[in-house]
């Protein structure tokens, strides 16, 4: 018997419990292999289906979007960011997409500290050098880092993401600058202070926390003009896209001394295409992409996108819809 449940093709492995639901309420073609669908599979897989339910790994062109069936409303990623998604396509189609604000902050504002404290404090090289059995000696002067308490964190981008960093590193007694496309309420700057650019905001930054977007507009935004521009041993830390580092730019500062060290969760070409440099430099503290890998987070981040799905199917309007 063919069942009345509205078609969902889900592009990778999620938690149970969220498959769990997905499979009560609708018909999902869950992606049992979790392995990376080509373009055509994807296509062929959306035959017949109401939804898509995809990652950011998912590349959903304006090429690939304009080849989806006509049966495909809504796109609802299981991802805060949305730039795998080609909006103005999605909409030309009449295509519904959403994504999952709110619920990654806590953990990937971890990560970010994480990322801060591992890369001013050589924990990647530390583990290394045990890992390798090649740690023979101890000395006052060995494998010296730079302190986080008390120092100047600058933060691009304080959304939800951003904004909780900033808490988390006031834990650490750090003074908190940040810039944004618009300044927030005071209650929500916590004492923070804003610069309408982040051109001002760099030579006031011994650490940069990037958690802007990614747009056309932030492509690159951390080149070789705005590296200058920090203090000669500054570190920097990503957490939100690889597409917002210059890393030709990002490498060669890294090298030369004048970035100290730089902590990165995303990357350009990530996962197997990543720019070399990083891998062979010391002072890079690399993580694969798990700012939201928390078992907390991504039944939320599920639950979300499926309260997005839940509300497209009955008519009514998603509350994370961005286009
Ligand atoms: C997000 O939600 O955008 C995270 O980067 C994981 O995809």
């Amino acid at each position: 018997m063919m069942s009345d449940k509205l078609v969902v093709v889900v592009t990778r492995k999620l938690p149970p419990a969220v498959e769990e639901r997905l499979s009560r309420d609708y018909e999902p073609r869950f992606n049992a292999d979790d392995r990376q669908y080509s373009t055509k599979e994807l296509i062929d897989l959306a035959q017949g289906a109401y939804a898509i339910l995809p990652c950011h790994t998912e590349k959903l062109t304006a090429d690939v979007i304009s080849r989806l069936p006509v049966s495909v409303k809504a796109i609802v990623n299981f991802s805060v960011g949305v730039d795998h998604v080609d909006l103005a396509a999605a909409k030309a189609c009449n295509i519904i997409v959403t994504n999952t604000p709110d619920v990654l902050a806590d953990a990937t504002a971890e990560i970010a500290m994480l990322l801060i404290l591992g890369a001013a404090r050589r924990a990647g090289e530390g583990e290394r050098l045990i890992r390798a059995g090649k740690w023979e000696s101890w000395s006052p002067t060995f494998m010296i880092g730079r302190q986080v308490t008390g120092k100047r964190l600058g933060i691009v981008g304080m959304g939800r993401v951003g904004q909780v960093t900033a808490r988390r590193a006031r834990g650490f007694d750090m003074t908190v600058l940040y810039s944004n496309r618009n300044r927030l309420a005071r209650e929500q700057e916590q004492g923070a202070k804003y610069y309408e650019s982040v051109e001002e905001m760099l030579p006031h930054c011994d650490y940069l926390a990037l958690h802007c977007p990614a747009t056309p507009e932030t492509r690159n935004l951390l080149n070789a003009e705005r590296i200058a521009l920090l203090p000669d041993g500054a570190i920097v830390v990503n957490t939100a896209r690889g597409s917002v580092i210059d890393d030709e730019a990002l490498v060669a500062a890294l090298k030369s001394g004048k970035i100290a060290a730089a902590g990165l969760d995303v990357f350009n070409g990530e996962p197997n295409n990543i720019h070399p440099g990083y891998r062979e430099l010391e002072n890079t503290f690399l993580l694969p992409h798990i700012g939201s890998a928390t078992f907390e987070t991504r039944d939320a981040m599920g639950y979300r996108a499926l309260d997005n799905l839940d509300a497209i199917a009955a008519g009514r309007e998603p509350r994370d819809r961005v286009a």
